[in-house]
């Protein structure tokens, strides 16, 4: 039951798209462009091979100069799998997904490579903290990428963060290693929602930066989005502060999420860790 481009693209944007009405999709890039994060997983467990496949999926993204800064820590210990759920007990897929990766931005491997050949590291910069955040970025998305083309679905979990010191001791993360992100890895229980983007024409920019026509855009946006999934009235975030207005959009709702300071670890822990971020 192959949607077209043009009908995935509807999906995806809420927009029409009439250059790809009645196209056929490539099968992978239709499960790319039907994504939907999965936080309800069957008992079926992970077959061996099809890890290993994703696994092979994940290390085959492409890395900064070939440096391959990331390591993917997996959870099998449930009794360890149930103290990082306990962290985060408002997200129950974390412990009832079959599979959980805790997935780190790793610069002390090429440290030690520094070491075993006798050279001194020489690259303590920001830029470091970013190339292995992007490299261990890519390769997790990598891997949803080949899951959900499999017929698996995952969720990242990017709150491990907000526990990151206690995440780091139980897992004994050293130096130069930080956990950017958990993720659940399973085969859903239920079919989920396509999430409405952005208009293309907000996020992509031709030639030159442009975003004069935001306000535009986002109203047209919350309008569109809206008109797929309301958000009810329970879950207007901090409705005793900002109020409860007639229409609630994703703008309100993102709005009110920046509006309220997150907390804030990463810092603390990466110079702990040994980065220097000036
Ligand atoms: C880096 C990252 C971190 C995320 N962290 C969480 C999380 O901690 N818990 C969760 O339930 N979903 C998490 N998500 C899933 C997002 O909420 C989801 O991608 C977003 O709402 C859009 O929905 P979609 O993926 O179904 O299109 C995360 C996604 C990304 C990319």
């Amino acid at each position: 039951m192959s949607k077209s481009l043009g009908a995935l693209w509807r999906d995806r944007f809420e927009l029409d798209n009439r250059a790809l009405e009645g196209e056929s999709p490539d099968p992978a890039v239709e499960k790319l462009l039907a994504h939907r994060t999965q936080r309800l997983y069957t008992d079926d467990p992970v077959p061996a091979a099809v890890l290993d496949t994703l696994i092979a999926a994940a290390l085959s993204a492409a890395t900064k100069s070939d440096l391959q800064q990331l390591s993917m820590i997996r959870i099998r210990d449930r009794a360890l799998r149930e103290r990082i759920g306990a962290l985060l007990p408002g997200m129950p897929w974390i412990v009832q997904a079959p599979e959980f990766f805790v997935v780190c931005g790793d610069n002390r491997r090429i440290r030690r490579v520094c070491e075993l050949r006798g050279l001194d590291y020489a690259n303590d910069t920001m830029d470091a903290v970013l190339n292995a955040t992007i490299d261990a970025a890519i390769a997790m998305q990598q891997l949803v990428c080949a899951a959900e083309i499999m017929g698996l679905g995952c969720c990242h979990i990017s709150h491990v963060r907000d526990h990151v010191d206690a995440i780091a001791e139980m897992l004994a993360i050293p130096d130069h290693v930080f956990p950017i992100s958990g993720l659940c890895v399973g085969y859903p229980a239920r079919e989920g929602f396509v999430s409405v983007r952005l208009s293309p024409s907000a996020t992509i920019h031709t030639d030159r930066y442009d975003d004069r026509g935001l306000a535009e855009e986002i109203d047209g946006y919350d309008r569109r989005r809206d008109g797929r999934y309301s958000i009810p009235a329970g879950k207007y975030k901090h409705a005793d502060r900002f109020g409860t207005p007639e229409f609630y959009g994703w703008s309100e709702d993102k709005a009110r999420q920046m509006a309220v300071d997150d907390g804030r670890t990463m810092r603390a822990y990466l110079e702990k860790a040994g980065f220097a971020l000036g």
